[in-house]
């Protein structure tokens, strides 16, 4: 088995998974601008299994990309099996990864992500049915801080995941520092991760929290974790990667000038049309809209920038703004 994680300089700058952000474009764009390692969004075993073809389509990777992990949901462990059997077969990417997280109603309402703390050994079957499907792939999983029994009368912590999985070879682990029932609040728990940096021997991620590079060198300090994984931070700024090698590498980083990100965000749109077509430039412009978020005249173009269809007009659209 290759475990690419154990190759990859420390610490460790990571794209987290989104689901309807970290698609192949986004995913290439962040990995030129300095993502160490990709997660793709989430993708239930279920449609992978059977192969179905949106869903093949959808977990296409690109060779420049790599490293790139395909993030697995769902709540079967044969179908993860079979799942990871076909990601391993026909994707080939460099890791897969589980998620014991997504706090969503039409996910942890059925049984997956976050809810499965609540069932160990569904989880640990889970995860090695995963390592048995793609024996020669590193499999990892991400999970939040806690979630609070049915009756909310006891709480189901991840580190008793942690400790149950303890002979299964887990290769790494990002850890969001918030719980279930706190999807959102301004506090992350880094010192919870600290417990877990005890707890797992494997390559940990620090998640949550961090929207500016100088938060890296804090997070790092206070949970001794490998990395970080960074999901809302890289909002509109794929190159935040690079900024936070720079800050931590000479203690200062350059802010892009608007040419210089627009630069980027075009470089994003040729990507997304080259892997989706027209229906990729639809998809992105939620993205043009971070893009231009804070510049002076951008207001007057949000409007537009959510109609446009065709490389030329995002081109000239953005050329006219200042
Ligand atoms: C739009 C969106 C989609 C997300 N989709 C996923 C997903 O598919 N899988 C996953 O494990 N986490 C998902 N997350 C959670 C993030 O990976 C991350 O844990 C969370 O946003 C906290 O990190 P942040 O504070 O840097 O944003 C998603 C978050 C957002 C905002």
């Amino acid at each position: 088995m290759i475990n690419f994680w154990e190759k990859l300089p420390k610490p460790i700058i990571a794209l987290a998974p989104m689901c309807g952000v970290t698609d192949l474009p986004f995913r290439t764009i962040c990995h030129r601008y300095g993502a160490d390692v990709v997660y793709s969004e989430m993708t239930m075993v279920q449609a992978l299994a059977y192969k179905g073809k949106k869903t093949m389509d959808l977990v296409k990777i690109l060779e420049e990309e790599r490293p790139v992990v395909i993030q697995l949901g769902g709540n079967d462990p044969e179908l993860f099996y079979k799942a990871a059997q076909v990601v391993a077969q026909e994707i080939r990417p460099d890791g897969i990864d589980i998620n014991f997280g997504c706090p969503a109603k039409k996910v942890a309402g059925h049984g997956s992500g976050v809810s499965l703390l609540r069932d160990l050994e569904k989880s640990y079957q889970i995860i090695q049915a995963t390592i048995e499907g793609a024996p020669r792939l590193p499999v990892s999983f991400k999970t939040r801080t806690q979630i609070k029994s049915v009756d909310k009368c006891s709480t189901h912590c991840s580190l008793e995941l942690i400790e149950k999985v303890k002979d299964l070879p887990v290769a790494a682990l990002m850890i969001h520092g918030r719980s279930f029932e706190a999807p959102w609040i301004e506090t992350v728990d880094y010192e919870y991760i600290k417990e877990v940096r005890k707890n797992f021997k494997g390559i940990l991620l620090a998640n949550g929290g961090i929207y500016e590079p100088e938060k890296v060198k804090e997070v790092l300090e206070l949970t001794g974790a490998d990395g970080v994984g960074i999901a809302h931070g890289v909002y509109g700024r794929p190159w935040i990667f690079n900024q936070i090698k720079e800050l931590l590498k000479t203690g200062r980083f350059e802010d892009l000038t608007w040419p210089q990100k627009r630069k980027i965000a075009l470089e994003h749109a040729q990507l997304a049309f080259e892997a989706k077509g027209a229906h990729g430039l639809v998809e992105l412009r939620k993205q043009l809209l971070w893009y231009v978020k804070g510049l002076p005249n951008a207001t007057d173009y949000r409007e537009k920038l959510v109609t446009l269809s065709n490389l030329e007009d995002i081109k000239k659209t953005l050329l006219e703004i200042k």
